[in-house]
């Protein structure tokens, strides 16, 4: 081959610098959005882009070629980089042009679909509001382990060894012997033992029985009320747990008491509150399925801190007398939102949540 003559490669080679020059000015104005037009860019300039082929095939131009043709793959470089580059701004440019041009955006209009909302558990507001009530009227909240002694949930509080409650087949044991409380009762004991009278303490809390029905679940809680003083009356028990059932369910509210046993009171009762879905405006009941027509709901257990306890809990017996109750807080909620069933509660199905 002659000096000077152009070799096959050659022209093959400026047969494509050729069509890419005639063609990408087209090409990257057809182009209409911004990723197509990158995208367009990268099959001329990109790793395998069709000037990097060309760019690739140099090394077989012959030496004194190689520098014209070298001069006009980089010409045509810095031509396509330029028009990208232009293409580019006139593309956002008209995108601007279309947003200044389009219907003015109106802020005032409503959201599209509001965002659900969710709200408290109805055993927490029930808490809150149990807590609220006894807070307003003097009471401290006080807390208490889940996991106990069988000492601090059972012996302490006068249960006698063999009463069914320390049964294996009523509570809930750990092999290391300790017991899932089942009560919040025990809190009275960490109260007692951690400090002096005059006290009085609500203590909200998870108990644990194996109980697994309509109106018992495995898990549960309760809140337990208790005040320690020198001459502590139970007319006093009476006049708070009357401004309870005010304050939960309105004014004049009635409620009685009912003699009954837990082994850490004496005298022990259980207090029934007149039923509120059947209260009539003279303040008569005429019954309902609810209280199963007999105008009264039993709500909580209560008594007379008997002095055994004081004994066990190193408190002077002679000297100081309290009184304590404890409710289920399902129970109180169940019966204030009509929720027959305890279990659905605790099965967090959103449709049944989202009715409260
Ligand atoms: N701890 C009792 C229970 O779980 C409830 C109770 C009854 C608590 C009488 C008291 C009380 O403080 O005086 O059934």
């Amino acid at each position: 081959m002659s000096e000077g003559a152009i070799s096959p490669v050659q022209s093959n080679l400026l047969a494509s610098l050729d069509a890419l020059r005639t063609d990408f000015a087209r090409r990257f104005e057809a182009a209409t959005t911004e990723q197509v037009l990158r995208e367009e860019n990268a099959k001329i300039l990109g790793k395998k882009g069709e000037l990097t082929q060309i760019l690739k095939q140099m090394g077989s131009v012959p030496g004194d070629q190689r520098k014209a043709i070298g001069e006009r793959v980089n010409t045509l470089r810095k031509e396509v980089e330029d028009a990208f580059a232009a293409r580019l701004a006139a593309i956002a440019r008209a995108k601007r042009e279309a947003d200044l041009h389009a219907p003015p955006f109106d802020l005032t209009l409503p959201a599209r679909e509001a965002l659900p909302l969710g709200h408290r558990h109805p055993i927490t507001r029930m808490r809150e509001d149990l807590v609220t009530i006894f807070r307003s009227l003097g009471f401290a909240v006080h807390d208490g382990p889940d996991v106990d002694l069988e000492e601090n949930n059972f012996t302490k509080l006068g249960f006698p060894p063999d009463h069914p409650a320390i049964d294996e087949q009523d509570s809930f044991w750990t092999t290391s012997g300790h017991v899932l409380r089942t009560h919040t009762s025990n809190v009275q004991v960490h109260a007692m033992m951690g400090q002096k009278p005059p006290f009085a303490f609500i203590a909200p809390g998870t108990c644990y029985r194996r109980d697994d029905d309509v109106t018992h679940s495995p898990m549960f809680h309760q809140i337990e009320g208790f005040l320690v003083d020198e001459k502590v009356t139970l007319t006093q028990l009476r006049g708070v747990l009357s401004e309870f059932a005010a304050r939960l369910y309105g004014e004049g509210t009635k409620v009685r008491f009912r003699a009954s046993y837990f082994p850490f009171v004496e005298p022990g009762a259980e207090v029934d509150v007149q039923c509120v879905f059947c209260k009539q405006p003279d303040g008569t009941n005429k019954g309902c399925n609810v209280c199963k027509h007999s105008g009264w709901i039993e709500i909580l257990g209560c008594g007379m801190i008997d002095p055994r306890v004081f004994e066990a809990c190193g408190i002077d017996s002679e000297r100081y007398t309290g009184f304590a109750f404890g409710m289920g807080i399902e129970r109180v909620a169940m019966l204030r939102y009509g929720i027959p069933d305890i279990r659905l509660l605790f099965e967090n199905d959103p449709r049944f949540l989202a009715q409260f």
